[in-house]
Parts: C-alpha cells; structure tokens; sequence
C-alpha cells in the first residue's frame, strides 16, 4: 500500500482547529482508496513557539521538512502579540521562497447551498483558477529604511520581476487554461500607473500567448478587474496575477462566492524538487478562535488538492463531492447562515467520504 508522509503544520487560532478536521477527511479518503497517510504534527511555525524560542521555527526547518511529500498548513498569525510581518516572514513566506513553491493555485466557484451576496448569479456562474505568483513581485524583502527617526526618514521597498519567475507562472497558467472549457485566461495588470514592471507583466503575457493561439487572452488593470470580479464573474476562467494582485483577488473571489471559509489553495512546486504546501486561502481569525465555530470547509478542501497532487484524483473527487453535498444539506458552521460547530462540518464531511 502507498505510505504518503505529510507534515501538519497547524499554527496559530483557527489553524489548530480546522487542520484536524483535514486531517480526518483525508483519513477517511485513505481508508476508501486504498492508502495510508503517516502523518507528523509540528508545534511550529507558530506565534506561540516564537515567544518561547524567539523565533517562529527552528533553524533547520528545511532539513526537518524537505522529504515530507507534502505539507499541510493551517494558518499562522497572532498580531496581538507577533507582528504580522515577523510571523509570516518567518514562517509562511520562507516556505513559498525556499521551496519553490512558485504558484499559488486558488480555485473559486460558486456552489450549490452556498448563499452569494450577488444579485442573480447562480451555481457555476464564478467557476475560475487564480493562478497567482507566489514567490516574487511585490512580495519582497529587498530595501530598508535611512534616517529613522528623523524628519529626513524613508523607506523603500523593491518590487522584483524576473524573466524566469515570471515566464513559469505564466506557463503555467496557459496549460491549465488549455485543459479547461472555455479556454479563456486573463492577465491583472496597472500597467497604466506602475510603469515599469507592469507593462513587462504585459509584455511577456503577449510573448507566451503566442504559443497557445487556441487560448484567449485579455488583460485587465487590477482597479476595474475587482470591480468586474463583483459585477460579472462569469467572463473570467483562469485568472493570472502577480503575487499582490493575486492575493487581493483570491480573497475578492471567494468573498463573491459566498464565504472565504470555504477557498482552499495549493502552494506547488511543480517540479517535486521541494514539499508543495496546502493551506486555506484564509487566515488565523483571532476573532473567532477557541468558540469552535471555523469553517472546516477550506482546510478540507486543501486537503483534497494535495491528495489530487499526490496521484489521487479519485480521493480528490470524492472529498470535494462531500463537501459539495454538506453545502446542500448541511451541517454549516455560522459564516455559512448555520448553527454547526467546526467538529460537526468535519465529522459529517468524513462520514460522506
Ligand atoms: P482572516 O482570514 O484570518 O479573517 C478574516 C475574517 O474572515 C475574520 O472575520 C474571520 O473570522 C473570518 N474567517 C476567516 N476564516 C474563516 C473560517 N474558516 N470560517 C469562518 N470565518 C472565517 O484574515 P485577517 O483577519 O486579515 O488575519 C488574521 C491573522 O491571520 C493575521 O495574523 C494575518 O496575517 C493572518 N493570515 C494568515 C494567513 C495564512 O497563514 N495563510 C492568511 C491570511 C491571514
Ligand atoms: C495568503 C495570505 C498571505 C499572503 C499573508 C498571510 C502573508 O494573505 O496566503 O493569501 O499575503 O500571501
Ligand atoms: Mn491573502
């Protein structure tokens, strides 16, 4: 039988409440297809390990990570006592660079059962792929700050695109926009006001285009596109961004879809050099931790990816059919209009699977 060694990385608030509930989904679609998951659960990256080591992983982490097969990851964040930026640039972010993990995969659909704040869209009116860049763009830790403290003080803070970095992301979304339906892919861009990398975004979307002449492409400045994104989801199939535009429409899709406790997202190094990291799109919500009422649903989600990852399109079929059918009849946790808690979504999710 197939072993799969997957490292759990849980974190901090609701990430310790919904990664067990992936955990038993993912359990249950071993038990009905065949293989087993050897599982091993780290105290780390976490808000709480950072205040007793000053640091929110060990030195060696990439040694102690790299020949997982994959990592599942619930969250990090506790802004109250971490700063957001030392939490995340020590966890989370150094996962995405070190490893490679050079797209960010976040599927948006609306679904049966699951209420949408847009005036008449029905199911399968938002089915799109965010294809976001994942380890560069806006996203970087190059620049400083001169003169602190003084009325003289600045900061500057480099955005970097690289031909390579940039090219794959794209590759890779043509070739998923090749398998899909409507065969039809869209760039953000500002090429209007950032006028250096942007109009290059464009530029090399143009160039790749060229090799996939069955594909439409268009591009939309970021401003309109989140405004398009809200008035007419069903133009878009597979939508490309770079990583802070990505970001910014991967919580704006599943919002239009109805609740972002349900958006799942796949951190792939697509070469299988390094572990590929599955995680919500969402994050540690102080707000509602420890009254067990998080959707599980994400987590879960993340988990029928990275089994579809790991070869079982079968066990991803099956899980996210599961998801698919508790929408309809419940339970549902609050965000979703219910009264279920996080255990009862995931124990009913696991008893479909
Ligand atoms: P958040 O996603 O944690 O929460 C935003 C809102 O959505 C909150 O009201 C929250 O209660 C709700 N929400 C989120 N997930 C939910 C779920 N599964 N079920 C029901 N409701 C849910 O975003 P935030 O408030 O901006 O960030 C909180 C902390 O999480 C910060 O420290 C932030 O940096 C961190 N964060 C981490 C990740 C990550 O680890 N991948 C992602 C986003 C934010
Ligand atoms: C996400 C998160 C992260 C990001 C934060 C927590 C650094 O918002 O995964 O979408 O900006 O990538
Ligand atoms: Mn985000």
């Amino acid at each position: 039988m197939k072993v799969h060694k997957i490292a759990v990385l849980a974190g901090d608030g609701i990430g310790k409440e919904v990664a067990p509930e992936g955990v038993r989904a993912v359990e249950a679609a071993a038990r009905r297809f065949n293989f087993a998951v050897e599982w091993t659960t780290f105290e780390w990256p976490s808000c709480e390990y950072y205040l007793k080591h000053g640091k929110m992983m060990p030195d060696d982490w990439m040694a102690q990570l790299a020949g997982y097969d994959a990592l599942f990851f619930g969250a990090v964040g506790w802004p109250e006592t971490v700063p957001d930026h030392v939490s995340l640039w020590g966890s989370l972010l150094q996962f995405r660079r070190q490893f490679d993990q050079y797209i960010n995969l976040r599927p948006v659909r609306l679904l049966p059962g699951v209420p949408c704040p847009l005036a008449n869209k029905q199911p399968g009116d938002i089915d799109m792929v965010i294809v976001r860049e994942n380890t560069e763009g806006e996203y970087s830790s190059v620049g400083g700050r001169m003169f602190a403290g003084t009325e003289r003080e600045f900061v500057l803070q480099e955005a970097i695109f690289t031909r390579t970095g940039v090219d794959r992301v794209l590759k890779f979304a043509f070739e998923l926009a090749r398998k899909r339906p409507k065969k039809h892919l869209t760039s953000a861009t500002k090429s209007n006001g950032i006028s250096i990398s942007m109009p290059y975004w464009d530029e090399r979307v143009d160039a790749m285009g060229l090799n996939y002449p069955e594909i439409r492409h268009d591009k939309y400045h970021i401003d309109i596109l989140t405004a398009r994104f809200v008035l007419s989801p069903e133009r878009f199939d597979v939508v490309v961004a770079s990583n802070l535009f990505g970001d910014i429409l991967s919580d704006l899709g599943p919002a239009c879809a109805g609740t972002i406790g349900i958006a799942p997202s796949a951190n792939l190094n697509p070469e299988r050099n390094f572990p590929s990291l599955f995680e919500p799109v969402h994050g540690s919500a102080p707000d509602i931790y420890g009254r067990n009422i998080a959707n599980p649903i994400a987590m879960i989600w993340c988990g029928a990816m990275m089994l579809d990852f790991l070869g079982h399109s079968d066990a991803h079929d099956a899980m996210v059919a599961a998801i698919e059918r508790v929408l309809v009849e419940g339970p549902r946790t609050p965000d979703m209009g219910g009264t279920a808690s996080t255990t009862e979504v995931g124990a009913a999710i696991a008893a479909l699977i």
